[in-house]
């Protein structure tokens, strides 16, 4: 079975780390050769250039030179990560991709023209086949982000994570359009549902697309079925 490659985007506080290892999971135990990656990160090089962004160090040079940096991230990990896991019949789930650059650097006042050209370079042809937008109410996820920060020094908010629930609730509407509009490759996920809801939502989404097989009516069937 040929490669896929599954993008997770939302806000903060979304939920995604936990609902990838669960995806991960269920598609192992269904005989699924999968990965799980980050951005900006997921190599040696791009984890190096997300300690710069995520503490902060770079934002003194402004937000052009930070959507940069996040493809510069992001060219690293396809060439030596994605593209070559994906060569290889393997499944890669994402934890955020290129539509955060458009959302993050974009609400920042980064024009689209720039973004495009730096997508370009960094994702080289690589659009996710499906990308899951885990969409929850901006005071749910950053209620969480709270939570999560009072456990201690490592959970620390970083520089994304301390700006205003003005700019969340920005970020959120434009992932929400850039969902309606690349309709053909995003699933809006409600994350504001138990764990397992989502985690399901998510499951039956992955399963319509890529593991039943469609007979000539349209109808899906369970690839697992057929063998
Ligand atoms: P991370 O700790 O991975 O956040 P989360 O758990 O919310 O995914 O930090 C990544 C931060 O970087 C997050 O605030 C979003 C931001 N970001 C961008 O601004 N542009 C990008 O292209 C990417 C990939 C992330």
């Amino acid at each position: 079975m040929a490669g896929k490659f599954i993008t997770f985007e939302g806000g903060e506080g979304a939920g995604k780390s936990t609902q990838i290892a669960r995806l991960k999971e269920r598609l192992e135990k269904s005989g699924v050769d999968v990965i799980a990656t980050r951005e900006p990160g997921g190599t040696a090089g791009a984890e190096i250039v997300r300690s710069v962004l995520l503490s902060g160090a770079a934002r003194l040079y402004g937000p052009e030179a930070e959507a940069v940096l996040f493809n510069a991230a992001r060219a690293d990990h396809v060439d030596t990560l994605i593209k070559p896991a994906l060569q290889a019949d393997k499944w890669v789930l994402c934890d955020r991709f290129a539509d955060s650059s458009r959302v993050y650097q974009g609400e920042a006042g980064v024009s689209d023209a720039l973004i495009d050209q730096l997508q370009e370079v960094a994702i080289d042809g690589h659009e996710p086949d499906l990308t899951l937008l885990i969409d929850v109410p901006t005071e749910v996820g950053l209620a969480r982000v709270t939570q999560r920060s009072e456990k201690g020094a490592e959970h620390a908010p970083d520089r994304f994570e301390q700006d205003t629930i003005e700019t969340h609730e920005r970020r959120r509407q434009l992932f929400l359009k850039i969902a309606e509009n690349a309709a053909h490759r995003f699933v809006v996920i409600d994350g504001s549902q138990s764990l397992d809801a989502v985690e399901q939502a998510i499951w039956q989404a992955v399963e319509d697309r890529f593991l039943k097989a469609k007979t000539p009516a349209g109808e899906a069937q369970g690839a697992a079925e057929n063998g």
